[in-house]
């Protein structure tokens, strides 16, 4: 055998074997009381646009392409999906503070502002997951007002 082909083989065994690497997924059976939706009166245009753009990695509800069973995606989307519920967690707004859900709508106008998100990695695939100007302006002004309208005289 060749190098070249040594060296696919070793690749093609080293595919197989990481196939059986186990991923947790992500998708709570039941809707949480602290879900977003559930404390904010969130309008349903701007619900459908944080579901299709932002719940993959921001909630406990992920929708798995077909090939998220595939190793090395799986992984790369775990890790993104547990990097982004630290971070943000929709279905889980309700138990933050009062402090830091201002703080956290205030990161989302930011974000969608300067456009890291959702992440250029997830839109490359996802194209329609790309928010469009219109959409943008819609998140935005709503986060704001929505932010605004925090009274954070009861600190919690
Ligand atoms: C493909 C996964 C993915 C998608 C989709 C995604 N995010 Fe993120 N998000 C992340 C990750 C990972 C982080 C952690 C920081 C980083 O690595 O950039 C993050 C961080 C954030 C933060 C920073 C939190 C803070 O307190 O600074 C905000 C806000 C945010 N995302 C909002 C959004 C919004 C709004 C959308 C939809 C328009 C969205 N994200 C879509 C993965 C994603």
């Amino acid at each position: 055998m060749d190098r070249v082909k040594v060296i696919l083989t070793i690749m093609l065994i080293f595919l197989i074997a990481i196939q059986f690497v186990p991923v947790s997924s992500n998708q709570d059976s039941q809707l949480k009381k602290t879900g977003f939706t559930k404390i904010y009166p969130v309008p349903a245009k701007v619900q459908a646009i944080l579901k299709k753009s932002c719940d993959d990695c921001h909630s406990n509800y992920t929708q798995y392409p077909w090939y998220a069973n595939l190793q090395p995606v799986s992984g790369w989307m775990a890790s993104h999906i547990s990097k982004g519920k630290r971070e943000l967690n929709f279905s889980e707004f309700g138990s933050y503070s009062k402090y830091k859900q201002k703080s956290k709508l205030k990161a989302i106008t930011n974000s969608i502002q300067d456009g890291t998100m959702p992440l250029a990695s997830y839109t490359l695939i996802h194209k329609n997951a790309k928010l469009s100007p219109a959409a943008q302006t819609l998140v935005i002004n709503w986060m704001e007002q929505t932010e605004d309208s925090l009274s954070l005289t009861n600190q919690q």
